[in-house]
């Protein structure tokens, strides 16, 4: 992968600094694990990093960050870890995981000085992780009737779990957290929705002898909504006062899980707890996209680039954007022209990673008058320097559901000022 590619090269350099005299800047306090670099990594990377999580090694103690301190210098240079997509926004969004340029000089530093462990006893102590719902205890938890079995090898696996609801009225969805059964294989969970029995059906139709259908891409069928997704760092989701995720009358989830094997055979259960509103509904979360469905992305060019407006004809707020292309995606940037002339930036995808994708969701809501202009500009790299690229050699490659097509999408979660829903409430069956 690219950016691992970069780390190694670094990783070379750092190594030949390391082993030069150590000498330091005057004036510049040697940075120490116990006061400066241990608050940083529990803060910032136990959170994936430890036993039983997605990343391939624990970052708890000492021994473990000193073992792996070339690396970390090098990924956290590069910023290809932690794993946070957006640029230049620092402060924008909730759950950020982005170091400050301090942060990264830091380890820099210590790892140039030799990993000084400073002060044994003033080691803080390593974070606890709850077992437990982030959410509390859940409204109801919707979960697949059996355990999916993952192959110890072979390709990624997208599987849709069908989960009936079987509620005779409209819900409206407060909270909803997302738990993987196994965080070592489950790469990103989308929660869709599906008001027609077609994702129930496609199930029915696959004897593989294991719950859910294989699609890729969206479910395969025409999903009514969404209740979000779950990527490694994901904390639960919840609505602003007055406002609900509605989940229709008779609607089943459709659990899209993204497997990345890893070498074992393992097993799954990703459940989704959900909290329904108690308090009527004003306004109805809504989703709509950014898209650009006219891909077509000539083999060898690098800098394929793509632009589309989105004009917003009455007074949103909008919550979250979730950005989304394949594997030769390379960039995506979108602004919002507001009508006196202002460009407020909304995301800026540097370096598009399809195994890093997700929720943005913003810290205050951006508020967007009638008469704004939203504007996407995507970029792709259809040449072999893109080391996602799926064909060697490069060929045409246009909108499709297939992770060798691509797609140009930015999904808005955003609710309408105007909207005054006073929809009840019911928590019961
Ligand atoms: C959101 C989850 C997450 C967070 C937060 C995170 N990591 Fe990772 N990390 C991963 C995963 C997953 C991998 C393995 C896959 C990959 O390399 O992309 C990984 C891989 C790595 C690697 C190995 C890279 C290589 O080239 O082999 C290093 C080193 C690393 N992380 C360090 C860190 C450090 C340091 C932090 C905090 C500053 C951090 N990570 C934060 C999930 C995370």
């Amino acid at each position: 992968m690219r950016d691992i590619r970069s780390g190694v090269g670094s990783l070379l350099i750092l190594a030949a600094m390391v082993c030069a005299p150590r000498a330091h800047a005057a004036g510049t306090a040697v940075p120490t694990f116990s006061h400066d670099i241990a608050p940083i990594i529990y803060n910032h990377c136990a959170g994936c990093h430890h036993q039983g999580q997605v990343a391939p090694f624990a970052l708890t103690s000492y021994q473990d960050v000193q073992q792996h301190a070339g690396t970390i210098a090098a990924v956290t240079a590069t910023r290809y870890m932690p794993p946070w997509k957006a640029i230049h926004e620092k402060g924008r969004f909730i759950d950020e995981r982005r170091l400050t340029q301090a942060q990264i000089d830091l380890i820099q530093r210590w790892v140039k000085a030799g990993e000084p462990i400073g002060n044994k006893r003033a080691i803080p102590a390593p974070p606890s992780f709850a077992s437990g719902w982030l959410m509390g205890k859940p409204d109801v938890i919707f979960k697949p009737d059996r355990v999916y079995h993952v192959a110890a090898a072979g390709g990624d696996v997208y599987r849709c779990f069908v989960i009936p609801t079987n509620y005779s009225t409209d819900r409206w969805v407060k909270t909803v957290e997302i738990r993987p059964g196994n965080p070592r294989v489950v790469h990103h969970v989308i929660v869709y929705l599906d008001t027609t029995g077609k994702a129930a059906q496609l199930a029915a139709a696959t004897h593989d002898g294991e719950p859910g259908y294989i699609h890729f891409g969206g479910p395969g069928v025409p999903a009514a909504g969404s209740l979000g997704g779950w990527a490694p760092g994901t904390m639960p989701m919840t609505m602003p006062h007055g406002v609900g995720m509605l989940l229709p009358k008779g609607a089943a989830l459709v659990v899209q899980v993204h497997y990345h094997k890893d070498g074992k055979p393992e097993t799954d259960l990703t459940r989704v707890g959900v909290d329904f509103c108690t308090k009527p509904v004003e306004r109805k979360m809504k989703i709509a996209a950014l898209a650009y469905p006219g891909l077509y992305i000539p083999p060898g060019d690098a800098n394929y680039t793509v632009h589309t407006d989105l004009p917003i004809p009455t007074n949103v707020h909008l919550f979250s954007v979730f950005p989304h292309m394949h594997l030769l995606g390379h960039t995506m940037v979108v602004t919002a022209t507001l009508p006196d002339g202002t460009v407020k930036p909304v995301i800026d995808i540097g370096n598009w990673n399809f195994n890093w994708q997700g929720f943005y969701t913003f810290k205050h809501e951006m508020e967007l008058p009638a008469g704004t202009v939203l504007h996407m500009t995507a970029t792709y790299n259809n040449t072999l320097s893109n080391p996602f690229n799926p064909n060697d050699p490069p060929k045409l490659v246009r909108w499709g559901e297939q992770t060798t097509d691509e797609m140009c999408l930015c999904f808005l979660l955003y609710t309408v000022d105007a909207q005054h829903l006073n929809a009840n409430v019911t928590t019961k069956q």
